[in-house]
C-alpha cells in the first residue's frame, strides 16, 4: 500500500511538476518576504544601520567566503561595505547579524564592559579543542583566576630568563642560515623559532624532533578552532580533536614526571605552577586547567608573533630609513656590552625606537582584523541601536588606518609612537579583561629578534609579491616572504 501510495505521488509529481515547482516558488517567497517585513517593522523601531542582509541564515555568507578564499585577505569584504554604506555597517554571516564598529569610542563601549555587557560568542569547535578550561571558554568568575594565577608568569620581570633563553637560540639558527648562503622563508623560521621559544619557556622543551611533533598537533588544533563540531575521520575537527587527545598524554606524562621527581627541577611556566600543588583551591589550577591553558596559549602564541615578525622585516625593507635608524640603536646596545655577551632584560628596555618599530608594525599589519563580541542585552553604541544577540566587531583594522587618528596611515613610520596615542585608538592586543595574555612575551620575542637581525646581518627579499595567503584569518605574505642574509 505504501509503495503504491509512493507511486502515486510520483506519478502526480511528475505530472504536475510546474505545479509544485510554482507552489514551491511561492512557499519560498512566502517566507521570504514575512522574515523581510518581520526585520523591516523591528528596523523601523530603531536607528537603523546600513548593510545589507541578504536572504535569512545566508546573507552576506558566500561574499564572506569568497573574499577570505582570496589572495587580498579577508578584510577584502569589509572594505567595500564601507564605501558602499558607509563607516558604520550590518551584515548577516552564517545566520548571525554583525555590525562593524569603526570608532574609538565604540571600542571603549564594547571592551570595557566584556563579560557584563559583550562577550565572546560561543564557538563549540573552540571549546572542544582547546578544552573546556581554556582561557576562551571559561565564564567570567574563572576567568578572573585562571587569567590572575597566569599572568605573574607573564608579567616583564618574569620574562627575563625567556630573553637569554631565545636570545641563544635566535643567535644560533641566525648564523646558520646566514652560513649556508641561500634563500629561506622567513616566515617558516619565525613559525618555528616562536614555537621553539614558547614551548621552551613553558616547559622546557628543547629536543628538535619532539618539538616537531608537537608543533604538528598545535597545528591541527589550530586548524580546528573555527570548524564544524562532528567527528567524521578526515575533517580537520577530527584530526584536531585526536591532536588535543595525543597533546593531553603526553601533558599528562610530564607532569607526572614532574611530581614524581624523576626531572631535574625546571625553571618554567608549568613548574610555577606545580610549585603550588598545596595550596588551597582558589591560588591554585588544577591539571586540566593547567593542560588547557597550555595547550592555548602555545596555539595562540606561535601564528600571532610569527607573522607579525615577518611583517616587520618587509617594513623594514621597504624602509631603508627606519631600519638604518633601529640598526644604529642596536649596534649602540652592543657596544656598551663586552663582545658575545647574551641580551639581557635591561637591554631589551634601552630599545625605545625598536619598540615603536613593533607598534608601527603592529598597528600596519592587523594580525587580529577584528575584534568580536556578541551582545547580552540591547543597547546602543554611539548612537546606533544594537540588539541582544548581534555580533559587533570592533575593526582594530579600520581604526588603525583612520586618518583622523594616525596622519598619513599607509606610511610606515615607527617616529608617529612618540606622541601618547588617543585611548581606545591602538588595539593590537585588544583591551580589558581580555587583553592579549602574551602582549610581552610577544614583545620581547620581538625585539630579540630585531636585535640580532639588524646588529648581525643585512638582508634582501626575494620576492615581492604582495599577495596573502588564502583562508586564513590572519595576514601572511603568500611568498612566506624568503629572505637571504647577509653578515654585516
Ligand atoms: C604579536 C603577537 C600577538 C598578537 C597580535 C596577539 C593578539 C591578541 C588579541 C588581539 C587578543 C584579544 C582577543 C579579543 O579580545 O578578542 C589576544 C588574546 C590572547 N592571547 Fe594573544 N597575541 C599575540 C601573542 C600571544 C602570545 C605570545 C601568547 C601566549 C604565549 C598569547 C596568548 C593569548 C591568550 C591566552 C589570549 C586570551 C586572553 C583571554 O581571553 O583572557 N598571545 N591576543
Amino acid at each position: 500500500m505504501n509503495v503504491t501510495l509512493g507511486f502515486n505521488l510520483v506519478s502526480l509529481a511528475k505530472g504536475n511538476y510546474d505545479l509544485l515547482l510554482a507552489l514551491l516558488v511561492a512557499v519560498g517567497f512566502y517566507l521570504y518576504f514575512t522574515f523581510k517585513l518581520k526585520e523591516t517593522r523591528q528596523d523601523s523601531q530603531q536607528d537603523r544601520i546600513p548593510g545589507n542582509l541578504g536572504l535569512p541564515f545566508i546573507g552576506e555568507t558566500f561574499s564572506f567566503l569568497s573574499a577570505t578564499n582570496s589572495t587580498r585577505g579577508c578584510y577584502d569584504f569589509v572594505t567595500p561595505r564601507r564605501l558602499w554604506y558607509g563607516k558604520w555597517f550590518r551584515t548577516r554571516l552564517f545566520g548571525k547579524i554583525h555590525v562593524f564598529i569603526p570608532t574609538t569610542d565604540g571600542a571603549k563601549q564594547v571592551l570595557s564592559s566584556d563579560f557584563v555587557q559583550f562577550n565572546k560568542g560561543y564557538v563549540k569547535s573552540m571549546a572542544d579543542v582547546a578544552g573546556k578550561n581554556s582561557l576562551f571558554s571559561v565564564p567570567v568568575e574563572r576567568h578572573n583566576k585562571i587569567r590572575r594565577l597566569l599572568s605573574d608568569q607573564f608579567s616583564m620581570s618574569s620574562l627575563s630568563k625567556y630573553v637569554i633563553k631565545i636570545d641563544a637560540m635566535l643567535s644560533e639558527r641566525m648564523k646558520e642560515v646566514e652560513r649556508s648562503g641561500k634563500s629561506f622563508r622567513l616566515l617558516d623560521f619565525c613559525m618555528t623559532a616562536t614555537f621553539d621559544a614558547i614551548c621552551n619557556v613553558l616547559m622546557s622543551i628543547t629536543d628538535y624532533t619532539t618539538l616537531r611533533e608537537i608543533e604538528r598537533d598545535c597545528t591541527d588544533v589550530s586548524n580546528a578552532t573555527l570548524t564544524l563540531p562532528v567527528m567524521i575521520p578526515g575533517t580537520k575537527y577530527y584530526k584536531g580533536m585526536k591532536a588535543r587527545q595525543r597533546l593531553v598524554e603526553r601533558f599528562i606524562k610530564i607532569i607526572a614526571d614532574r611530581r614524581k621527581g624523576n626531572q631535574n627541577r625546571r625553571e618554567d611556566f608549568l613548574q610555577a605552577m606545580l610549585d603550588r600543588d598545596s595550596f588551597p583551591p582558589e591560588e591554585k589550577l588544577d591539571d586540566g586547567e593547567i593542560m588547557d591553558n597550555l595547550l592555548t596559549m602555545m596555539f595562540s602564541g606561535q601564528n600571532t608573533t610569527a607573522s607579525a615578525m615577518m611583517w616587520s622585516v618587509k617594513y623594514l625593507d621597504d624602509n631603508s630609513a627606519a631600519q638604518e635608524r633601529l640598526r644604529e640603536e642596536q649596534l649602540e646596545i652592543n657596544r656598551k656590552k663586552p663582545e658575545g655577551e647574551a641580551l639581557a632584560l635591561e637591554d631589551i628596555n634601552q630599545m625605545t625606537y625598536g619598540l615603536k618599530v613593533i607598534k608601527e608594525t603592529l598597528r600596519m599589519c592587523n594580525i587580529v582584523l577584528w575584534l568580536p563580541r556578541k551582545a547580552l542585552k540591547d543597547c546602543t553604541i554611539d548612537g546606533h541601536k544594537i540588539k541582544q544577540g548581534w555580533h559587533v566587531n570592533i575593526d582594530a583594522t579600520y581604526i588603525h588606518y583612520d586618518p583622523d587618528i594616525y596622519k598619513d596611515p599607509l606610511r610606515f613610520n615607527p617616529s608617529r609612537f612618540d606622541e601618547m596615542q588617543k585611548p581606545f585608538s591602538f588595539l593590537p592586543f585588544g583591551y580589558g579583561p581580555r587583553t592579549c595574555l602574551g602582549i610581552n612575551m610577544a614583545k620581547v620575542t620581538m625585539l630579540v629578534f630585531l636585535h640580532r637581525l639588524t646588529s648581525g646581518y643585512r638582508w634582501t627579499v626575494d620576492d615581492q609579491d604582495p599577495s596573502l595567503e588564502k583562508k586564513g584569518f590572519i595576514p601572511r605574505l603568500r611568498s612566506g616572504c624568503p629572505i637571504t642574509l647577509q653578515s654585516l
